[in-house]
């Protein structure tokens, strides 16, 4: 259980923050909401109590005896600023104590989290940028806002990321601290490969696997937040795209296939976490397969699917990266590192993220526990944390990379 602050800025997006809220008391987290004036315009303070459980003030001359606007900064683990409008932002750069939250984030010894939300021309106007900077370089996490729908019918930067994503990268900051969301991936673009392929067997049936693709959703998110231009080719995950990511939908390992080379062509980073199909069906039939029938098929002929990370290293660019998943177990050959470090050699890439799974089950748990084994021979273990962490750790590892452009 951590204290959490959330600051409200006056925006439109406030509606968000009680969802957002909600995420967060669901983790188990206390949480103090403290709104702006204005954000009260759009989202009364009786929401903010009653989901809280905590009362909601918005100036220092509120609850005068507490010292709130001291006491509330000193006692956070983390302050989170959802939505931070330009003003907000303008307002925290400056160093004003205005009201109850700025006077907060004076205060505040924990990290620091804006998540701005604002049209595009506010976000890309000078003045916000340089505050923007100015934030960061005083080491507070500003996020990019999500590419989307804003208010009204225009569509930009500017967005607030969906709820769901700002409370799972609020564990990675509370985790991992601030540092885990530095911008080392702005103006990088990723693409990354997620879920399990199905190999369709006939109009109705497929061979597939469990992989819930929430790693690589992790990974999409994370990288996201670190700035960079992400596209997720996921196959088979229903899960909304994460922090509004361009998600290209696939079915099997051959769609999968294409469309991960269409979307390398232009990547500084590709990172295949997908599982994908090793075999399919020599044969898909074109109607439904019936029992009793004279076609009743008594075994399946399975073909080989090319190996997309081997394809993608032999035609990998000066200065891009390329990373596999491997889930290994140790035996008589060798233990899971042994296994694994030749895996990278055979394959060729950069850095193989290396799943332990002697244990037994991984798939759809929340956490996950990774080695990031990089060309050079460096070992970096991840420890167990939910995937958001992870993920984190593993780009960390990326951008590390001697060899890389990171
Ligand atoms: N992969 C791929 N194309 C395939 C199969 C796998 O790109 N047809 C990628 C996966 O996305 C992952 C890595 O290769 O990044 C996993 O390697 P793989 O050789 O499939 O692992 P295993 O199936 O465990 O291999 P082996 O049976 O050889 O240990």
């Amino acid at each position: 259980m951590s204290r959490i602050v959330l600051g409200v800025g006056g925006g439109v997006a406030a509606y968000k923050s009680a969802l957002l809220l909600r995420a967060l008391t669901e983790r188990g987290h206390d949480v103090r909401v403290v709104p702006t004036a204005s954000a009260l315009r759009f989202v009364g303070a009786a929401t903010f109590e009653a989901l809280s459980g905590n009362p909601v003030a918005t100036e220092v001359w509120d609850d005068v005896p507490e010292v709130a606007h001291v006491r509330i900064g000193q006692m956070a683990d983390l302050v989170l600023v959802n939505p931070a409008t330009a003003d907000l932002l303008a307002r925290a750069a400056a160093g004003r104590a205005d009201d109850l939250l700025t006077a907060t984030l004076l205060t505040a010894h924990c990290p620091v989290v804006f998540v701005p939300a604002m049209h595009t021309e506010m976000w890309l106007h000078p003045a916000t940028q340089d505050n923007v900077a100015t934030l960061r370089r005083r080491g507070a996490v500003v996020l990019p806002p999500a590419v989307g729908r804003l208010t009204g019918p225009d569509s930009g930067p500017g967005r607030l990321p969906e709820p769901a994503d700002v409370a799972a990268l609020a564990e990675v900051v509370l985790t991992a601290g601030a540092p885990a969301l530095r911008q080392d991936l702005a103006g990088r673009r990723v693409v990354i490969s997620a879920g399990g392929t199905r190999e369709p067997l006939d109009p109705v049936r497929f061979l597939g696997n469990r992989s819930s693709g929430m790693q690589g959703w992790a990974l999409a998110r994370v990288a996201a937040a670190r700035g960079a231009e992400v596209v997720l080719v996921a196959a088979n995950v229903e899960a909304p795209a994460p922090f509004g990511v361009r998600v290209v939908p696939v079915g099997s390992a051959e769609e999968l296939r294409t469309a991960v080379h269409t979307e390398a062509a232009a990547a500084d980073v590709v990172v295949m976490a997908a599982a994908v199909a090793d075999f399919r069906p020599g044969t898909v039939a074109a109607s439904k397969l019936k029992k009793g029938s004279a076609g009743e098929p008594t075994s399946v002929d399975l073909v080989r699917n090319p190996d997309v990370l081997v394809e993608l290293v032999a035609a990998r660019r000066a200065g891009q990266r390329v990373v596999g998943f491997a889930a290994e177990t140790g035996d008589a050959e060798g233990d899971v590192l042994a296994h694994a470090r030749a895996k990278l050699a055979r394959k060729g890439v950069d850095l193989l993220v290396v799943n332990d799974v002697s244990a037994g089950q991984v798939f759809g748990r929340a956490d996950n526990e990774v080695t990031v084994l990089a060309a050079d021979g460096t070992v970096t273990p991840v420890p167990a944390a939910p995937k958001d962490v992870v993920a984190a750790g593993i780009w960390d590892a990326v951008t590390a990379d001697p060899t890389g452009s990171g």
